[in-house]
């Protein structure tokens, strides 16, 4: 059976919409149509809010298509943290807010009846690795103190060996696409939301009345009074504020056929490397999910084998009769694990972000789209502090940013002193090398009807050196975690503009 190499989300249809085609005017621009884009037009549109939601390529394209989509408060091991760097109120907060979102997004499905294959789950951290059992028992004291209701549990209901287990309660999984399918389908219903994809932000601007203005790749552009940057990273970033608080990991998921039943629950292990573990379930069959095996983006050396890591664990503890889809996705993490949601800036507080929820944006995206609803109703939202941008913690934020800024600046320097080779006569099938062109570095990559396809490796967000994934065909900057296809076009930001293309008649002499 050949392994399908999209995301097993994508067996659902979701509604298309045209490119943006004239000037526009609105109270609220939402750039980016994922599940932050989405949810906040749901609920702006519930406030009779006129709003125009542009996004780039279609809808759910992004992470949104690609996560596991484990609708939990339980964010790996974080409350003990969260305790010891900002106090017991603050984590509170950050709990309150996951959970609420939660409940919120139950209260759609119900509202609405959607058909998004949502079920009830405990969801799981587990350790066979001694040095975390204590941070699994400080986590449980942590519940305690917070009214988290969860137990530790010394057996899985799943068979998987382990040391000690903590237990959420209650928590819940859907089928994204599914899910914001029908918040499509809902909104566009409405006179007051127009929606457009293929279109691209790429500015924001002043208009002549001093309204911040988002104008796209078409030329045209949208006048509002507010701007919301849901794009994942942000497409606009006020002095460089955002590159150097986030870094980007990518993550591999498998989509597995089992012989055996699923026995329910979320499952997360809280050592490296990361094994996450549910079931989606069709009338038909149960799918499980297992994902795992992350890495800085960029960081090439070490995905060559991810999916086999994941497929070998699969064996190890479930009768696989096949895996039916693999594929990888990327989230951004910032340097204080909390998502930086709310005013872009001071001087700029009509336009809002919503990034960095560290491969927890189901309770995020939607903790992000009520903070910003409520923002822009003149609401009070008892949270939005927590997630400010313009929060900055001296602990743990300083030493994380030094070592991420280290890691930048290492690529950096490192990849420009990288020695390339220079030859692809030699160069397989699907297989690509970096040659020297001039002063200029050149990747080169061969097809499987044997064309070349070069490009410039200089990535053009800040000028780091991109670098060949192999797992997934595509030339990734480890800085901040721009993507590129083989001919250069922009896959994920924050990179904007496409590599350089090169012409590849003369490249086959070398
Ligand atoms: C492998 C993996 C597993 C995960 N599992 C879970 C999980 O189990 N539970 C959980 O809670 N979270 C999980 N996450 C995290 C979660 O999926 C993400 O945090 C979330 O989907 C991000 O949503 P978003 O709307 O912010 O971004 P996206 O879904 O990426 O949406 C952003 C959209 O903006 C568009 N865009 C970008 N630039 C522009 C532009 N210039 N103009 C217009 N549009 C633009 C993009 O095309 C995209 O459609 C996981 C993440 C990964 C990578
Ligand atoms: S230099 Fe920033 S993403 Fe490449």
């Amino acid at each position: 059976m050949t392994v399908n190499k999209e995301s097993y989300w994508y067996n659902t249809n979701v509604a298309s919409f045209p490119s943006i085609s004239k000037d526009m005017e609105a109270d609220v621009t939402i750039v980016g149509g994922g599940i932050t884009g989405i949810t906040t037009a749901y609920m702006l549109a519930k406030e009779n809010i006129n709003v125009v939601l542009i996004e780039a390529d279609q809808l759910i394209s992004g992470t949104t298509g690609h996560t596991t989509a484990k609708i939990t408060a339980q964010h790996g091991l974080v409350y003990d943290e969260l305790i010891q760097h900002f106090g017991k109120e603050k984590a509170k907060q950050y709990y309150t807010a996951q959970h609420s979102a939660l409940e919120y997004i139950k209260e759609i499905i119900d509202r609405h009846q959607i058909s998004c294959d949502f079920s009830e789950e405990d969801a799981y951290i587990y350790t066979n690795d001694p040095n975390e059992v204590d941070k699994i028992n400080n986590e449980s004291f942590a519940y305690q103190l917070l009214g988290i209701s969860g137990s530790i549990v010394n057996e899985l209901p799943i068979d998987i060996p382990m040391k000690l287990a903590l237990k959420m309660d209650k928590q819940a999984q859907f089928h994204p696409v599914k899910y914001l399918a029908s918040l499509i389908n809902e909104i566009s219903k409405k006179d007051n939301i127009r929606i457009f994809e293929q279109s691209p932000a790429v500015d924001i601007q002043k208009s002549d009345s001093g309204e911040p203005t988002v104008v796209t790749k078409q030329g045209h552009v949208i006048q509002s009074k507010h701007i919301v940057i849901a794009t994942h990273f942000p497409f606009y970033n006020m002095k460089g504020l955002y590159f150097a608080r986030m870094y980007a990991e990518r993550s591999h998921l498998i989509a597995v056929k089992a012989k055996q039943k699923y026995p329910g629950g979320m499952y997360i292990n809280a050592e490296q490397p990361t094994r996450s573990v549910r079931v989606t379930k069709t009338d038909e069959e149960e799918i499980w999910l297992i994902g795992g095996e992350r890495y800085r983006t960029g960081n090439v050396d070490k995905t060559k084998e991810a999916f086999q890591q994941l497929e070998s664990f699969a064996n190890q503890h479930v009768e696989v009769d096949a895996v039916i889809n693999q594929w990888a996705a990327q989230d951004l993490t910032t340097t204080d694990k909390i998502p930086l949601i709310g005013q872009l800036s001071k001087s700029t507080p009509n336009i809002y972000v919503a990034t960095g929820y560290r491969k927890w944006g189901m309770t995020n995206g939607t903790v992000a789209a009520q903070i910003i609803t409520d923002t822009i109703l003149n609401k009070e939202n008892s949270t939005a502090e927590l997630f400010s941008p313009q929060r900055f913690h001296g602990d743990p934020d300083i030493k994380k940013l030094i070592s991420m800024n280290a890691t930048t600046a290492k690529h950096l320097i490192g990849g420009k002193l990288a020695i390339p080779t220079n030859d692809v006569s030699s160069l397989a099938e699907e297989q690509a090398t970096i040659i020297e062109a001039g002063l200029n570095k050149v990747g080169v990559y061969r097809d499987e009807s044997q064309q070349l396809h070069a490009v410039d490796t200089t990535c053009t967000h800040l000028g780091c050196e991109v670098k060949w994934n192999t797992n997934e065909q595509t030339w990734d900057c480890p800085c901040h975690g721009s993507r590129f296809s083989i001919d250069g076009e922009v896959l994920e930001g924050p990179a904007s503009k496409a590599l350089k293309l090169y012409d590849t008649s003369e490249l086959e002499e070398r």
